[in-house]
């Protein structure tokens, strides 16, 4: 029998396969009719605000080679929408929950994370790497200091494990990660999308609405690859890994670059079985090369 769970901050994992926040509906419900949502090691859900965020005018999403360009902008119906409308539909299924927070103001963030405390949700991952709204987001995450005070003052207020997801549009990312882990941060999550650019030369305007937004997809897999390695060997918190993930052997190439979980993002708008490939793929990954436990390919990449 092999092994594919672990353990992070006191949550118990049964694999290591999430949903990237964003990328599968807000909560999964689009989703259910494709997959066993309780085959998950979790679903992450979109980015929740304190407030409801209409996002940024279309058009907001654009292809690429080798992914996408987008400026959604964090919609969403805020947290009080999510704990009352959302909340039944996820406890339904036997995964664990964790929710993306977003905020203008740490103050908003922190808010947002205390209305959290009293629901069942698993963990918190925070967003300090949005590269699509003008306040907030990737502000934070672009600035050690910031950084590192966020997470301290987040971590203060709630009850439940904290993951806080970094932005690769910075010089060192080893440095925002250690920020983050002085801050008390119990994971780290990366990588977000790398700001990019479309233009449309006939139009000769920019693709996006917003002229710039997030590049994700198969296209930034090895700059990912890189910064988790890069990350790994800096912190020793764990690291959930993801950019780029289409198959199993991306999800493993994460691992052995030292990722103890693993989101697949743009992968499930291509393909809504797209999170149980990658765990199909695992399985047979770890059957042919008669791995039991995945910890033990976790890190090898010296
Ligand atoms: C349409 C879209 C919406 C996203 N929304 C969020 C979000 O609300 N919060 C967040 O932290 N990341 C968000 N992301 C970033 C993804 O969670 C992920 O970090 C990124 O897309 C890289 O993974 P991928 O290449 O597998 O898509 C979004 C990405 C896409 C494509």
């Amino acid at each position: 029998m092999s092994n594919l769970g672990f353990n992070i901050a006191g949550v118990e994992f049964k694999n290591p396969v999430m949903t990237a926040s964003g990328t599968f509906g807000s909560v999964g419900k689009e989703f259910e009719q494709f997959i066993d949502l309780s085959s998950l090691g979790a679903i992450v859900v979109k980015g929740i605000s304190l407030d409801p965020w209409d996002g940024n005018n279309s058009p907001r999403i654009a292809e690429t080679y080798g992914g996408m360009i987008n400026s959604v902008g964090l919609q969403n119906d805020g947290v009080d929408n999510f704990i009352k409308n959302d909340m039944k539909f996820l406890q339904k299924h036997d995964t664990n929950i964790i929710v993306n927070i977003a905020g203008k103001t740490v103050d908003e963030y922190k808010e947002v994370a205390r209305r959290l405390n009293d629901t069942d949700i698993d963990m918190i991952e925070l967003n300090i790497s949005c590269p699509n709204v003008k306040e907030g987001g990737v502000a934070f995450g672009t600035n050690a200091l910031m950084a590192e005070s966020i997470t301290k003052e987040v971590k203060s207020v709630t009850n439940k494990p904290l993951i806080v997801k970094l932005s690769p549009n910075v010089t060192d990312i080893t440095e925002i990660a250690r920020a983050v882990e002085n801050g008390g941060a119990d994971c780290i999550s990366m990588i977000n999308t790398l700001i990019g650019m479309k233009i449309d030369i006939h139009r000769r305007k920019p693709v996006l609405f917003n002229k710039i937004g997030g590049l994700s997809g198969p296209a930034i897999k090895p700059v990912a690859i890189r910064m988790v390695h890069q990350v790994s060997k800096t912190v020793k918190i764990p690291i959930i890994g993801m950019g780029g993930i289409m198959n199993g052997e991306d999800a493993i190439e994460f691992i052995m670059a030292g990722a103890t979980g693993v989101a697949v993002g743009t992968a499930n708008l291509i393909n809504p079985t797209a999170t149980m490939d990658v765990l199909d793929g695992i399985k047979k990954y770890m059957n042919d090369y008669n791995i039991t436990d995945l910890s033990s390919i976790r890190g090898i990449i010296d």
